[in-house]
């Protein structure tokens, strides 16, 4: 198209510049504006974003998130690895150098934290050392920061079906106390670490227990037993239930609920409609269909040849238009290099073809709990899906539609928001009276 610069008269320049004036003051509202965009890069945004969540629960800084954010170059997955690795190495030696045990406590989470942004975007090659030693050195980290929690968090490795569920249990001390207990996971890409940030740190200060917890699939599952996601997500949670109730005195367990954040939307929908003892489930978002929201960023054209079943066909081509291109956005093509390690293929069409049996339509009407279902109204990964959920689930659900600053898929940048909605529910679901507040 030819440029029609050339055609406007300095009258018409000026009623344009009159109009995008207007416009942009015509649509603020703070209650509906998106968080301001802190890198050009989608993917890289909503990390960080999230990244700047974590700093009103002790795990981040906001200067560093958003130094970070002013360096990280759009579409280079190394740079946005690198700049937060050199950060994580800062904030380690100083946590090592600090006398004061609370900055060394507070130093290791942001450390942990940095070190888990710098595995981030690493997992296309399954080789790079890397992905083990970032990992090792978060968990040294962290670790040093629960054992230093006025109560610490107490690692527990749960036998399962074959396999190790990993939890984390977090708090209050007193034996002989049960209190509401929250069990939350995350999903697709996510950490237990992260949660104690995003969700657990608020769980505690409302005199609730946290346990955290991983499957297949996640972390440190897929890194120590070689496990990718498996669907039956009730064989990872019901061991963890097992252990909260049979094991603990701390619990109180007619006041236990199940979180799922995510890809963990779906994952603990599956494990409430087949656990009977929960008494309330939280989806952050709802999760109907994974096969939607994952091919939801691939042409038609592409989805053609998956159906037609040509495997190596497709894989080919989504290796090169995909996978292998550089020039491809991250979102699309760290989302499918992140499925094929936490799935354990090398195989695009088989990751495809296994995210099919992560649907609720079928099990909706197993889940006989109060539940509460998100929709972010700007969510790209599930858009629209949290609603289909809760209208599955019918009078037991009650949705709830995060917009504005909170609007983001898991409500990035707004997680103290999201709590407070979030643990007002949980508080009036299960009866809970007996909050405290750390502050208080
Ligand atoms: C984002 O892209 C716009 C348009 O290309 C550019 O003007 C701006 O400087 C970029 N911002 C960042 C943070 O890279
Ligand atoms: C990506 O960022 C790294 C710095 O972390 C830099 O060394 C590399 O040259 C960048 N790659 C491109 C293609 O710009
Ligand atoms: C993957 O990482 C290994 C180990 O660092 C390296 O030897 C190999 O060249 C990498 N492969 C690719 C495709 O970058
Ligand atoms: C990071 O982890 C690696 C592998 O476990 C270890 O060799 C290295 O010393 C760790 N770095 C720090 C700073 O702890
Ligand atoms: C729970 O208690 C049982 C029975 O005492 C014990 O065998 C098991 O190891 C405990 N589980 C964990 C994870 O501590
Ligand atoms: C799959 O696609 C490839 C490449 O287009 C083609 O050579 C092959 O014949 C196809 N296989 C089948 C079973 O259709
Ligand atoms: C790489 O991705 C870009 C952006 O989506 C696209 O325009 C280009 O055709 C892709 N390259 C290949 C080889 O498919
Ligand atoms: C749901 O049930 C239908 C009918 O039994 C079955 O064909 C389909 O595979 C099931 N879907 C999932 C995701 O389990
Ligand atoms: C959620 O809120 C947004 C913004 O107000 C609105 O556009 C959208 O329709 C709402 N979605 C639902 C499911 O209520």
């Amino acid at each position: 198209m030819p440029s029609q610069k050339c055609c406007l008269t300095p009258l018409s320049g000026i009623l344009l510049l009159a109009l995008a004036v207007h416009q942009a003051t015509a649509v603020q509202s703070p209650l509906t504006a998106l968080p301001v965009s802190l890198n050009n890069d989608s993917s890289f945004n909503f990390d960080l974003l999230n990244m700047l969540s974590l700093a009103s629960y002790d795990g981040a800084d906001t200067g560093d998130v958003l130094s970070a954010a002013n360096i990280i170059q759009p579409m280079n997955m190394t740079s946005y690895s690198d700049t937060f690795y050199q950060l994580a190495v800062a904030r380690q030696a100083e946590a090592s150098a600090a006398n004061s045990k609370i900055s060394a406590q507070s130093l290791n989470f942001a450390a942990a934290s940095y070190y888990r942004r710098a595995d981030f975007y690493l997992h296309s090659n399954w080789s790079d050392p890397l992905i083990n030693t970032y990992w090792d050195n978060q968990t040294t980290c962290f670790n040093e920061a629960i054992a230093t929690l006025n109560v610490p968090g107490q690692r527990v490795t749960i036998p399962a079906d074959g396999f190790d569920t990993i939890g984390i249990f977090y708090g209050h001390g007193d034996a002989n106390i049960r209190r509401p207990t929250l069990l939350v996971g995350t999903g697709y890409d996510g950490s237990q670490e992260d949660l104690l940030h995003g969700y657990g740190f608020e769980a505690l200060k409302r005199g609730w227990n946290v346990m955290t917890y991983e499957g297949p699939g996640q972390p440190t599952v897929r890194r120590t037993q070689g496990l990718g996601f498996r669907p039956d997500w009730e064989k990872v949670v019901s061991p963890a239930v097992d252990y909260l109730v049979n094991n603990r005195t701390d619990v109180d367990v007619d006041k236990l609920a199940l979180m799922g954040v995510s890809l963990g939307g779906y994952l603990a929908a599956r494990a409430a409609a087949f656990e009977p003892r929960f008494k309330a489930l939280v989806l952050d978002g709802g999760v109907w269909s994974f096969f939607d929201g994952l091919t939801n960023y691939l042409p038609p054209q592409l989805m053609d040849i998956f159906y037609a079943g040509n495997q190596t066909e497709f894989d080919d081509i989504l290796n090169e238009v995909v996978v292998n291109n550089v020039t491809a956005p991250t979102e699309v093509r760290w989302g499918i290099q992140q499925g094929l390690w936490s799935f354990n293929t090398h195989s695009p069409y088989e990751l495809i073809k296994m995210t099919e049996a992560y649907a609720v339509a079928n099990i909706t009407q197993l889940i006989k709990i109060p539940t509460f279902v998100a929709q972010s109204s700007d969510d790209t990964s599930f858009p629209g899906q949290g609603t289909k959920v809760a209208n599955a689930i019918g009078p037991l659900a009650y949705l709830h539609n995060f917009t504005g600053p909170a609007a983001y898929h898991c409500q990035a940048g707004a997680y103290w928001q999201a709590n407070q909605v979030y643990f007002n529910w949980l508080e009036g679901t299960l009866n809970v009276t007996n909050g405290i507040s750390w502050y208080q």
